[in-house]
């Protein structure tokens, strides 16, 4: 069975962030995954100290914490849904500080994201969906990086208030979309 996850990078449970995860991961569940979301603001997940020591044996970072359980929940699962407001025209710290921990999965060593699927939803105030951009961009990037791909970004302007998201069916349907496609057998190696 596909196995889909969701990593949720707000603050804000039950906000925009949060519903457009959901919709996802419920879209997935309907066609025969199974979900499971990562609430990262209820994790304890400490910043990158750029130590080197993940690099080296035993490649156990130097902060020992909840990712440590994360990461064998990543290497299992087929496809995530990352889901992250903006904030300045990134990603929310807690997604950031979540990113820079894959710093120890860089190269043959772990593999641990290699050909996996992925999806972003990014909720802004903005009315210009392209304040996304450079969220768009770095996830872009760093997943290549990683051997794996981002398939799509379902981004969401206009939702400043908590709930605004609710008001838009497009991003929705875009959303149950992405759902349905991550859930289909993963086509590439993961090694
Ligand atoms: C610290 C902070 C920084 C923000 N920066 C931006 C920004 O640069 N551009 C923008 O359009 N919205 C910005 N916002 C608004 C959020 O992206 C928007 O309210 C989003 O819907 C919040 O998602 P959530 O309900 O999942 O937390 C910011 C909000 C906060 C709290």
């Amino acid at each position: 069975m596909v196995k889909v996850v969701g990593i949720m990078g707000s603050p804000r449970v039950g906000g925009n962030t949060d519903r457009m995860v959901r919709w996802v991961l419920d879209a997935a569940q309907e066609a025969g995954a199974q979900v499971a979301c990562i609430v990262l603001k209820d994790r304890r997940i400490g910043h990158c100290f750029g130590c080197d020591v993940c690099h080296q044996p035993p490649h156990r970072c130097f902060n020992q914490d909840d990712m440590e359980a994360v990461q064998p929940v990543l290497e299992d699962a087929h496809a995530f849904v990352l889901g992250t407001p903006v904030y300045w025209w990134g990603p929310s710290g807690h997604m950031k500080s979540f990113v820079d921990r894959w710093y120890g999965f860089q190269g043959d060593r772990h593999g641990t994201l290699r050909g996996k699927r992925f999806g972003l939803v990014l909720p802004m105030a903005d009315s210009d969906p392209s304040t996304g951009r450079h969220v768009v961009g770095m996830f872009s990037d760093a997943l290549d990086y990683l051997g794996c791909k981002l398939h799509e970004a379902v981004l969401a302007p206009g939702c400043g208030a908590p709930g605004d998201v609710e008001g838009k069916p497009e991003v929705q349907a875009q959303c149950v979309a992405l759902g349905r496609w991550l859930c289909q057998a993963p086509t590439s190696p993961r090694r």
